[in-house]
């Protein structure tokens, strides 16, 4: 794709791609209203003859009726702006079908056909990146959930499940690699510089898992021999000059085929397995059977160019892909409401293998900041709906974090209350049941059901019930009597106000203060709605460890004395609960003072505890590097703002960045000495030095505030000594926040260091539009007409604006200049690429849960979004909801 001249937002004229055309109010598509199509598709046989303008597919396939659903004379094959050049019906061309809005219907008679339908596409015109694209010269398709049906005219649903024969013809100078899912069964060399291959994908598939790639890659090639001894051909397709850095994708993928057979027995099916890199994706990446596509991203690193959160992000997402070979592939989905099934469980399994690959505790601890930073915001706001939804207009919207990440949390509380022995029990009977199958959210509850032996009616709420739900706590003491008292509620949500209680699996333990520990862990299932439970033989009051390991999504409200906390962040055995008492010292703390209820002395007091406890846990020896990262982290803003009613964004800020103030003073010497001490490491991958590079950037981001002279000199030292993209990145991300010329110097350097590089080049967008400098709003505004900024490319555009509708002090400017900003680029972005585009909804829907000023400012921007013609479903969607 020549992206040479790409248009900007100030153009103001983004008129120039293959907008959807869409209907004034798109329809709701409803659960309740599932029917099995009439048809049965069991094979299907593409031809491509690929070119970038202008490709070429004719489509063979074999229909029957379905015997399970009633009978239909005409068969409706969905489309989204295709050209259709001919049908025929069962080798003869016919003319009585006719287009019903974008689909094809053609009349059928009971009984065997076969249809064949040639359709054209423009690959270089589609900037959605749905469906068959060109990105860098290549092409490529992206067909989930409904890209398969801008390729060609078929019943785009997961429930048809097909073996596709897919011959692929081209220019070898152009494409000399050819490649779609299963096994390539014959190549040839045609006339005039051209050449095509066949690929068989022998297990039945639903469009949406249906991949193509034709382009100038090279492979990084390795091999896997299976649990069953079967050799399998492995290999990572990119840019020849991005071969140098494949190799950590590729260690990460034979880790994962070989976790998922010890852990769940899953083996790979078929002789070969191809990763393909691009750099044009709307998302991660995508488990296309056989034939994984991925995000650039979340395959290319080396030590210079990636940090070691990118290596552990491409471990976890290569595992995420490979493992829905069988939680999504293999057993797949009935329909689009039951994403959860796969995308829920691949979550919780690739959560687990990056557990086991890079330890318990920490991986933990991430996965909660990530769902408290996202999914927390979207359970409480306008977006809100279950992890199996009841309706949408437009399914791209809910790849969200409730599906994914709350899905994971839903199995992950199944598995805690079954054990892991159990747990597998059940995954086992579910895959043995559903093999082959397009199956439910109800299925994957009923395998569990009987083959973990849980019972599990009243969890099926956690299905169908949003919201957080907030469990409340107390601890009294009488006599050697320790009571504890439990109360969940469900909140409202837009969906459904009444609510009912779910089974909350708590994790709980009781220290004795004196000793400083526990007699064992229990496992408390709060299933009604109050509950009290007492525990005998405490002379003195215990001290309560609660939702430890995060057994439960939700959020735990008690009152708890600063001193339990102080105690808890050092004493607590599980890591977990540990972190979590760090982190409810400091929210008390600062939803205290935003709130005004703290007198001076109380406010110094506060402080003074937690600049206590931070200091234990900069000087703790018996902590590990990368655990001690965890610990350091203050909460983040969204996470804090949650804790509102109605927030104040500016004063949770200001008060956030006072706190780190205040500790990088009273703790400077401890974390120079900190700094000074992790610096000694060597640039290596091991567990220690990464662990060194962890609390070296927290170390530079309390200094910065505290002491901004000596933090600019440390962190141009470490930028300018740097062997590694991690402490260049954390240097240069202090100094990007701080005004004067070692800022300056270092974001020239390193753009001139990694100019064409593009994913650094997004590192570099990213660092200066999250900044804490306060011009970070001007910054985005010249970035935005950088020559590196392209519209069309989503890395590019999230590495600008998602981090800055993250930056607090800049999107929630008072002036509302921050809002304006993003509303113009879902204007700008809404044309080009929708489903990007609707992403940058969700800040703009906080406003209910905002201070009112900024609230209106806020709305205002949804209203005139919501007010421009011609939106398409996925921003019309998320706008209409959002107003609400
Ligand atoms: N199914 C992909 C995953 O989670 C996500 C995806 C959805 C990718 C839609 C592209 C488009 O693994
Ligand atoms: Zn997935």
């Amino acid at each position: 794709m020549d992206i040479a001249r790409t248009p900007s937002i100030a153009d103001g004229n983004p008129q120039m791609a293959d907008a959807p055309p869409v209907p004034a109010q798109p329809p709701l598509i409803r659960r309740a209203d599932y029917k099995p199509f009439p048809w049965l598709v069991p094979e299907i046989r593409l031809h491509f003859d690929l070119g970038i303008e202008t490709t070429r597919v004719v489509s063979t396939l074999k229909v029957a009726p379905n015997p399970d659903a009633a009978a239909d004379d005409v068969i409706r094959l969905n489309g989204d702006g295709l050209q259709v050049s001919s049908v025929k019906l069962d080798g003869l061309p016919v003319k009585n079908w006719e287009m019903d809005g974008p689909d094809l219907v053609l009349p059928l008679s009971a009984g065997e056909h076969e249809v064949e339908i040639v359709t054209e596409v423009s690959p270089e015109k589609n900037s959605q990146l749905m469906g068959l694209y060109a990105s860098n010269g290549m092409l490529c398709t992206q067909c989930e959930a409904e890209g398969f049906r801008r390729i060609t005219f078929f019943p785009d649903r997961p429930d048809i499940l097909s073996t596709y024969l897919v011959k692929m013809e081209g220019p070898v100078a152009q494409f000399p690699v050819l490649l779609s899912n299963g096994n390539k069964v014959s190549a040839g060399e045609s006339a005039g510089g051209r050449h095509w291959a066949e690929w068989h994908d022998p297990w039945p598939k639903p469009s949406y898992l249906f991949a193509l790639v034709a382009g100038d890659l090279v492979a990084r090639t390795d091999s896997f021999t299976t649990m069953s001894g079967r050799e399998v051909d492995l290999a990572v397709w990119v840019r020849a000059e991005d071969l140098p850095r494949t190799e950590h994708a590729m260690d990460s993928l034979k880790k994962s085929m070989k976790w998922d057979e010890e852990a769940f027995g899953r083996e790979y099916d078929l002789d070969v397995f191809n990763i393909v890199a691009v750099s044009d994706f709307n998302m991660g990446a995508m488990e296309n059977k056989g034939l994984n596509v991925f995000n650039t991203k979340y395959v290319l690193a080396d030590p210079d160019t990636a940090t070691d959160g990118d290596y552990d992000a491409i471990e976890g997402v290569i595992g995420h892909e490979y493992f829905h070979n069988w939680s999504g592939n293999r057993v797949t989905c009935r329909d689009w409401f039951q994403l959860s099934l796969k995308e829920g469980f691949t979550v919780l399994r690739d959560q687990l293998f990056s557990q086991d690959m890079q330890g318990e505790a920490v991986k933990r601890i991430e996965d909660v900041r990530v769902l408290r930073a996202v999914q927390f915001p979207e359970d409480s706001g306008p977006l809100a709906h279950p992890i199996r939804p009841d309706s949408f207009r437009e399914i791209s919207n809910f790849y969200t974090a409730t599906v994914y990440n709350k899905g994971a949390e839903v199995l992950r509380m199944m598995r805690t209350m079954a054990g892991p022995v159990a747990f597998r029990q059940g995954t086992d009977l579910y895959f043995e049941r559903h093999d082959g199958e397009a199956a439910t959210c109800e299925d994957f509850v009923k395998a569990m059901e009987d083959g973990a032996g849980l019972d599990l009616r009243q969890f099926r709420l956690w299905y169908s019930q949003a919201g957080t739900p907030k469990v409340e706590v107390s601890l009294t003491h009488k006599g050697d009597t320790a009571t504890l008292a439990l109360k969940q509620t469900v909140p409202p949500t837009p969906d459904r106000i009444a609510k009912k209680p779910m089974p909350i699996p708590l994790r709980l333990a009781l220290f004795d203060r004196d000793s400083g520990s526990h007699d064992g862990e229990q496992l408390v299932i709060l299933s009604e709605a109050e509950k009290t439970i007492a525990f005998e033989g405490f002379a003195r009051s215990p001290v309560l460890s609660i939702n430890r390991g995060f057994s439960a999504p939700v959020s735990i409200e008690r009152e708890v004395s600063t001193e339990d906390l102080v105690f808890l962040a050092a004493h607590d055995d599980d890591p977990f609960a540990r972190y979590e008492a760090m982190q409810d010292l400091v929210v008390a703390h600062l939803v205290a003072v935003c709130s005004d209820s703290l007198t001076g002395a109380a406010q110094e007091a506060g402080r003074k505890a937690i600049a206590g406890a931070l200091r234990k846990v900069l000087t703790d020896d018996r902590l590990d590097d990368s655990m001690r990262g965890e610990l350091m982290m203050l909460p983040g803003q969204t996470y804090l703002a949650e804790q509102f009613l109605v927030a104040d964004p500016g004063r949770i800020h200001a008060e956030r960045e006072a706190l780190k103030v205040a500790l990088g003073v009273a703790l400077e010497s401890e974390l120079i000495a900190l700094h000074e001490r992790a610096s000694t490491l060597p640039a290596t991958l091991d567990h220690a030095s990464r662990g060194a590079r962890k609390v070296k950037a927290q170390a530079l981001v309390y200094l910065a505030a505290g002491n901004p002279d000596v933090a600019a000199k440390m962190a141009a030292a470490q930028y300018d000594a740097a062997q590694t993209m991690t402490d260049r990145q954390g240097a240069l991300m202090v100094l990007t926040g701080l005004p004067g010329v070692a800022r300056t110097d270092r974001l020239i350097d390193f753009y001139n260091r990694y100019r064409g590089n593009e994913l650094v080049v997004d590192k570099w967008f990213a660092l200066q539009a999250s900044s804490l400098h306060p011009d970070a709003i001007e910054h985005v505004k010249a970035l935005a007409n950088h020559p590196d900024f392209n519209l069309r490319n989503p890395n590019r555009v999230r590495s600008l604006y998602m981090a800055f509708a993250g930056n607090p002090h800049a999107f929630h400017a008072a002036s509302g200049e921050g809002y304006r900003m993003i509303a113009d680029l879902i204007l700008a972005l809404d044309p080009i690429n929708p489903q990007t585009a609707a992403r940058f909804v969700p800040p703009l829907g906080r406003w209910r849960r905002i201070e009112p000023q900024r609230a209106a400012l806020m709305r205002a921007e949804l209203e005139r979004i919501a007010a421009t013609d011609g939106l398409s479903r996925d921003t019309y969607e998320q706008v209409t909801r959002s107003l609400g």
